[in-house]
């Protein structure tokens, strides 16, 4: 059985979405899953009530924070995290540059990796985003699975064939299901690529 950890950084909700459904994707394929999220920088204390990001708040309480060391147990590894000016969100960055000590010992050396973003704008750097996230996992060893034009939910969500790139339409309806299809695909394939 594959050991799967999804990490995840995520404001208003999209990312938490999608972390979630590959959580239970690979729940339901047999893989063992730890689904965390990253710890926030931000101060929460003002958050409006009701607002997308105090709801996303209530929705991940019961989720734990990521450690290095839930990367170290796992074989495979998604990192999902919103798209911020083209770039990865810095609660993720600061994740990751907590990521010295397993990496310096060569615990992240082959693990399989792959990554998802959201964005306002379908060319507002979803590509980009994934892409930042694949080059800390170059330095740690690890073999990068990107999707590929492996299925047909990949054009449909928009042909990028680094990962999966949600673009956000409104705070009720953010995941089409276009790209559930295509989280639900990406996520098998790590799997199958990291058990073979
Ligand atoms: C500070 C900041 C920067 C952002 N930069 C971009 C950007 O460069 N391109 C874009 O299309 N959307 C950008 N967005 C929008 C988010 O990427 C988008 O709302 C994303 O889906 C949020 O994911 P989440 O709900 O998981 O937090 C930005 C949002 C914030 C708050």
């Amino acid at each position: 059985m594959s050991k799967l950890t999804i990490v995840y950084y995520s404001q208003t909700g999209v990312n938490l979405k999608m972390a979630k459904l590959a959580a239970k994707t690979a729940q339901e394929y047999g893989a063992e899953v730890r689904l965390r999220r990253v710890k926030e920088l931000r101060d929460t204390s003002n958050v409006t009530a009701d607002s997308p990001w105090a709801k996303k708040i209530e929705a991940e309480k019961d989720i734990e924070i990521a450690t290095p060391e839930d990367l170290v147990w796992a074989d495979a590894i998604i990192i999902s995290s919103p798209t911020r000016f083209g770039n990865i969100a810095s609660q993720m960055k600061n994740f990751i540059d907590s990521l010295g000590a397993v990496w310096s010992k060569g615990q992240l050396v082959n693990k399989y990796v792959t990554a998802f973003s959201s964005s306002q704008n379908a060319n507002g750097g979803q590509e980009s985003t994934i892409k930042t996230i694949y080059t800390s996992a170059m330095h740690w060893g690890s073999i990068i699975v990107p999707t590929g034009f492996t299925d047909d939910s990949i054009y449909a969500q928009g042909g990028n064939p680094y990962g999966v790139s949600a673009t956000q339409k409104d705070n009720d309806d953010i995941i089409e299901n276009d790209v559930e299809n295509a989280i639900i695909h990406q996520t098998k394939r790590l799997l199958d690529v990291a058990s073979n």
